[in-house]
């Protein structure tokens, strides 16, 4: 293996705390910059394997490396950054002080005006931690875990709590780095999330890989679709088209479940090009995973 390319690699990982299998047995090679989301539900295994891949956990049996060395390795931690899940920070210092506080732990950290820049920090970063509000907070955690200019960066749950806004600002940040050719491993509940930011998408379910995809192939995985409009096609014309599943017709509208609703659309508009009232709804998370979970085990 070439350990320079070596971002993130699992193979056949286990972890247990006591019976508890929280990791059983995933294989994954993380090699490229960009965001890979981890998806999963509550006690899926998100958390256990970041918290391996740091060194905080001891793995069960298999292999973990993070930047070609094994986890919990010096000169790799000097390359990670992090924000974990219940991260909290000392109330009393502030924003500013914390920062160069962490960019003395790292060789060749950014400066602390640039970061300060980067996460959009100026407006809050002389107060106490403690008068922060939520967003404002995980922005300034968000800051020490890239103060060390890192090229890798894991993030469990970033934007858990946050109002949309708020979100959508660590977002675009998360981004900016991404584009500086770093490696963003973030776990995440929110598809939207997952498909708003990641180049690739890990869903895990009981501690297993049930997909790992782009985000435009989850979604041609997952079925349950429905698009929902007027038109003048006959039940039987609908039921035709490609990508439709199933067709119900409720009193002025069509319903159609969709197996894929980007084809079931495009036939839809080619066979009647003045449709009304066209709405699209995606199948709700825990069906997802429902699914994703079935075909993961089936495969
Ligand atoms: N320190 C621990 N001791 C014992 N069991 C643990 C410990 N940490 C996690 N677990 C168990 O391991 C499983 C995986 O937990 P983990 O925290 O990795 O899930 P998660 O995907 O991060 O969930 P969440 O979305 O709720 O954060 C759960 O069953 C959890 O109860
Ligand atoms: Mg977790």
């Amino acid at each position: 293996m070439d350990s320079e390319k070596t971002i993130l690699h699992a193979k056949n990982l286990h972890k247990s705390y006591g019976n508890v299998n929280a990791i059983q047995g995933i294989d994954f090679a993380i090699d490229q910059s960009g965001v890979v989301a981890i998806l999963g539900q509550n006690g899926a295994g998100k958390t256990t394997l970041i918290q391996c891949a740091l060194g905080l956990e001891k793995t069960t049996s298999g292999e973990l490396k993070t930047l070609g060395h094994l986890p919990g390795n010096l000169s790799a931690k000097q390359q990670i950054g992090v924000i974990l899940q219940d991260a909290d920070l000392p109330d009393l210092l502030t924003a500013r002080e914390q920062i160069i506080l962490f960019a003395s732990y790292y060789p060749n950290p950014f400066s602390v005006e640039e970061v300060i820049e980067l996460c959009n920090l100026r407006d809050f970063v002389d107060k106490r931690y403690k008068k922060l509000s939520g967003g404002q907070k995980r922005r300034v955690q968000f800051a020490l875990a890239v103060i060390g200019d890192p090229k890798l960066i894991f993030l469990d749950e970033p934007t858990t709590g946050l109002d949309i806004e708020a979100r959508r600002n660590l977002w675009q940040v998360i981004r900016g780095f991404a584009a500086k050719g770093k490696t963003i491993v973030l776990t995440t509940h929110y598809l939207e999330e997952a498909d708003a930011l990641a180049d690739r998408i890990i869903v895990m379910n009981s501690g297993k890989i049930v997909a790992d995809a782009t985000p435009e192939d989850i979604h041609n995985q997952v079925r349950g679709s429905a698009v929902r409009c007027q038109t003048q096609l006959t039940e039987a014309q609908l039921r035709a088209l490609t990508g439709v599943e199933s067709v119900k017709i409720a009193g002025r509208f069509s319903e159609l479940r969709c197996s894929d609703v980007n084809a079931a659309l495009t036939a839809l508009l080619a066979s009647d090009p003045v449709i009304t009232d066209l709405t699209v709804t995606q199948p709700k998370l825990e069906d997802i995973f429902t699914q994703l979970s079935q075909t993961g085990e089936a495969s």
